[in-house]
């Protein structure tokens, strides 16, 4: 652009090479080559003042014109999580282009399986990070000093607050939040697809952090074959193939009788045919301990109900003929983009 006044001229050559020598472009806008050129018009005679005036503003709206060019060509993003408006510049926060990311596999099957629970009646709760000592044992009937807490060795902040080995942490509040449907004849069912964490040696089928999925459902007169009726339909409408299952005798203190529920090895998962009968152990269950029932206000003398909890990522494992556990949380994006 060509400006009559030279001193315009000449400013404007100078801001050039200071555009281009910025890191943040905007700041341009005030810099120092504006304010003597606004000395300048101020000490012209009134005469010439209007058109000088008329230049520096004309320059004033090439060098914005320069900024928003940037704006739009450069996609390139620095994100300072921890300042992510700085106050003093006229940078507007970009977003990232959406097209660019996708979901996480285990996000996409925790959707797959909250459908799944949506078409059998129940509803879907998220758990905590943090939890507590409540929550994570006495409510489930582990009282202090309970050998079984052993077996849910996680990690705690020094004020005694517990990242949750289990999404069983949310069996009272879900039974509490619920307790209301009951009186209107209707179930307790909800399920609570969420993140736990374990002290555990890592290897192929073990993690620090890992995904359960947890169920729960109170009504009068629920009873071990509703149970066994529901894991099975859950997981062969997962495996989208009917599954034999089997339950074995287990202990939990939160149910009474407890059990581990085991599927067949679905056909499209056998390598050999001597794998044809293998069970897979997926989950515990059982039926809900009075006391558990008695924790969240409801009378064991009315109601009955049954709860289970199992691993996410073994069911995408086995679904996807995945190795190794440890995949998931690796950030890898070869296996992160097979999803
Ligand atoms: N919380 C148990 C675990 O992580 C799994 C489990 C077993 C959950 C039995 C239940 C249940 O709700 O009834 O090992």
């Amino acid at each position: 652009m060509q400006y009559m006044f030279s001193e315009v001229q000449e400013a404007r050559a100078q801001l050039q090479k200071e555009f281009e020598s910025l890191a943040e472009k905007q700041t341009i806008l005030k810099s120092i080559i504006f304010r003597q050129l606004y000395k300048t018009l101020g000490s012209l005679p009134v005469t010439e003042k209007p058109a000088f005036g008329a230049e520096v503003n004309r320059l004033k709206q090439e060098a914005q014109e320069w900024c928003r060019q940037i704006d739009d060509t450069d996609h390139r993003v620095v994100i300072d999580v921890t300042a992510p408006f700085a106050a003093n510049t006229q940078l507007r926060p970009r977003l990232l282009d959406m097209t660019l990311g996708s979901q996480h596999p285990i996000t996409q099957e925790i959707r797959v399986l909250a459908d799944i629970f949506y078409r059998m009646g129940f509803t879907v709760l998220e758990s905590r990070q943090i939890d507590d000592d409540y929550h994570m044992f006495e409510s489930l009937n582990f009282p202090e000093g309970h050998p079984a807490r052993d077996d849910y060795d996680t990690f705690m902040t020094t004020d005694g607050l517990i990242a949750p080995a289990h999404t069983s942490t949310m069996q009272n509040r879900a039974l509490r939040l619920y307790a209301k449907n009951l009186e209107r004849g209707e179930p307790i069912a909800v399920v609570v697809p969420d993140r736990v964490y374990r002290n555990e040696d890592l290897d192929t089928t073990h993690e620090h952090t890992f995904y359960q999925i947890e169920g729960v459902y109170v009504n009068k007169g629920v009873t071990v074959g509703n149970l066994i009726a529901t894991l099975q339909t859950y997981l062969s409408e997962y495996f989208k193939q009917e599954l034999k299952a089997k339950i074995q005798p287990f202990y939990f203190p939160f149910t009474e009788p407890s059990f581990e529920f085991a599927v067949e090895r679905p056909a499209s998962l056998r390598k050999e045919s001597s794998e044809a009968d293998q069970w897979l152990e997926l989950l515990g269950c059982g039926m809900i301990h009075p006391n558990v029932l008695r924790f969240a206000g409801i009378d064991p003398e009315i109601y009955s109900g049954f709860a289970w909890g199992g691993g996410i990522e073994r069911l995408i494992m086995m679904k996807h003929g995945i190795e190794d556990m440890r995949y998931f949380e690796s950030g890898k994006l070869e296996f992160l983009r097979q999803f």
